[in-house]
């Protein structure tokens, strides 16, 4: 038998959570890698006939969608989301995660917590017992940026988490603007002991405009990997 590749892992995901996608439904669209596979698969069953709408979480799904002339909406005409399916940099047993290694979390949290139910596609290296070896994304104002970074240093000293936090950076150099037209900053911090508290202490700082910890938001996380596809929630 031949063992399934990382991409084909996300694939199989995504075809399973387009099981849970029925006529009629207003649908959150997720960023990244493994989102994209779930995005073309719906615009061929859009291509069939089935008619969905869709609030995209990133500019870059946007433009994927619309070349597969999937139906699009925005979150200020459609509020109230049936199902969203996105990607996660990092799962725990809690279903709580990391996302933002594409710099969309903060879409991609307004458009989950806008939705019934929100369903996470990854392939099994996602999976984690302590969230943290995937560096945090928070995504911060420009202004005051060295006043945000001290503070969100200083959140995960008190949480229990040492480590740094860096701009996020193109690759050529320049800092990356969010859709939103924020900076990103990653935080390497190797563990997360409490993402709960964490969270907490970072939603207080002001130049904050949203971290990737996402935190009882997720239903079900659908997980493909060399033993097959798990289902969890
Ligand atoms: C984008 C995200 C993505 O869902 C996350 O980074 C996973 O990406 P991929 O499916 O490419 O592994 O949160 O902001």
């Amino acid at each position: 038998m031949t063992a399934l590749n990382p991409d084909d892992a996300k694939r199989l995901a995504a075809a399973r959570a387009l099981d849970l996608v029925t006529p009629g439904m207003r649908l959150g669209l997720g960023t990244g890698t493994t989102a994209a596979h779930f995005v073309e698969l719906l615009g061929l069953r859009v291509a069939q006939g089935l008619q969905v709408i869709c609030v995209p979480t990133s500019e870059r799904t946007r433009t994927q969608a619309q070349l597969f002339s999937i139906p699009l909406s925005t979150i200020e005409a459609t509020p109230e989301l049936d199902l969203t399916v996105d990607g996660a940099d990092e799962f725990d047993p809690q279903l709580r995660l990391i996302k933002g290694g594409g710099g969309a979390h903060l879409r991609e949290k307004i458009v989950a917590m806008a939705s019934r139910r929100m369903v996470v596609i990854t392939d099994s290296s996602k999976a984690v017992v302590t969230l943290g070896k995937f560096p945090l994304p928070v995504e911060v104002n420009v202004f005051g940026l060295e006043v945000t970074r001290r503070m969100i240093l200083a959140a995960a000293k008190a949480s229990g988490c040492d480590g740094e936090i860096r701009l996020r950076k193109t690759p050529s150099g320049h800092p990356f603007v969010s859709d939103n037209g924020h900076f990103i900053v990653d935080c390497f911090l190797g563990s997360i002991p409490d993402p709960n508290q964490l969270a907490a202490r970072l939603v207080a700082i002001p130049g904050v405009v949203e971290h990737g910890l996402f935190i009882g938001i997720a239903k079900a996380v659908i997980s493909a990997g060399p033993d097959g596809v798990e289902i969890f929630g």
